[in-house]
């Protein structure tokens, strides 16, 4: 696993767009996984204004998010607002779960078909939660699960109350599952705030527990962390 160290989070932002954006302009056709979430607006708004600078359409990337609400479409508003609507993508190339789908099961099983019909993911973005979830993985969750429902736990749901002014929290939501998410390959996980330190310190760790999801990502063959001064606090404390 390869740590960048970043000061703070526009640095952080700045960074994983560049990343992303130079992976973007060197392929015919890429595949991207996609996270919400607080973390990777700054990296959405860089790689929106990249895209205008560029004059770069992103008409061959192709995209497919972890997550989205049950009975909710918040997640499909996010990206369009924060991303889609800037960077010239064919709307038929952005993939979210469908969180009002009446079988929700069936529709995991579809996401799971979306995925391979486009033939993987070149490279998937991860956040991390404070619990260390990835996706909405949640401690405990099975490390080969496939696209899934799951009910939130009582952290991702405080941590995430601040975005439901409107609209009264949903409980579930639909989720990659953790065997969908390693299939990925190449993955780039972003950290910013002290919030994020213990995970992050588990995460390089180096062992495997389930109680963290985002250990699992030691199975994989290639990632890159990017984290800021605070979400590397206790790592460094380590060391
Ligand atoms: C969002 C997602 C979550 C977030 C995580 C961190 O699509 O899958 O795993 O990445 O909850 O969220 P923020 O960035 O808001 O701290």
């Amino acid at each position: 696993m390869r740590l960048i160290k970043v000061s703070d989070e526009e640095e952080l932002s700045r960074m994983a767009a560049e990343y992303v954006f130079s992976k973007i302009k060197r392929s015919e056709r890429i595949v991207l996984g996609l996270a919400t979430g607080r973390t990777p607006l700054g990296m959405y708004r860089h790689l929106s204004k990249y895209s205008k600078e560029y004059k770069l359409l992103f008409s061959h990337v192709h995209t497919v998010n972890l997550d989205e609400y049950v009975g909710s479409r918040a997640y499909h508003a996010y990206m369009q607002e924060n991303f889609f609507d800037h960077i010239g993508i064919p709307s038929n190339q952005t993939h979210l779960p469908d969180g009002e789908a009446l079988e929700l099961e069936r529709e995991c099983k579809r996401y799971e078909e979306v995925i391979k019909q486009l033939g993987g993911i070149d490279l998937q973005v991860l956040g991390i939660g404070e619990n260390g979830h990835i996706g909405f993985n949640e401690p405990g969750t099975d490390f080969s699960s496939r696209t899934h429902v799951v009910e939130l736990t009582e952290s991702t749901l405080s941590a995430n109350a601040k975005y439901f002014t409107h609209e009264k929290q949903p409980l579930k939501a639909i989720t990659m599952g953790i065997g969908t998410i390693l299939e990925s390959k190449e993955i780039l996980l972003l950290a910013a705030g002290v919030k994020k330190a213990n995970a992050v310190k588990e995460l390089f760790r180096g062992s495997l527990n389930e109680n963290i999801p985002a250990t699992v990502l030691n199975h994989h063959p290639s990632v890159t962390v990017i984290a800021d001064v605070g979400a590397r606090s206790l790592l460094e404390e380590e060391s």
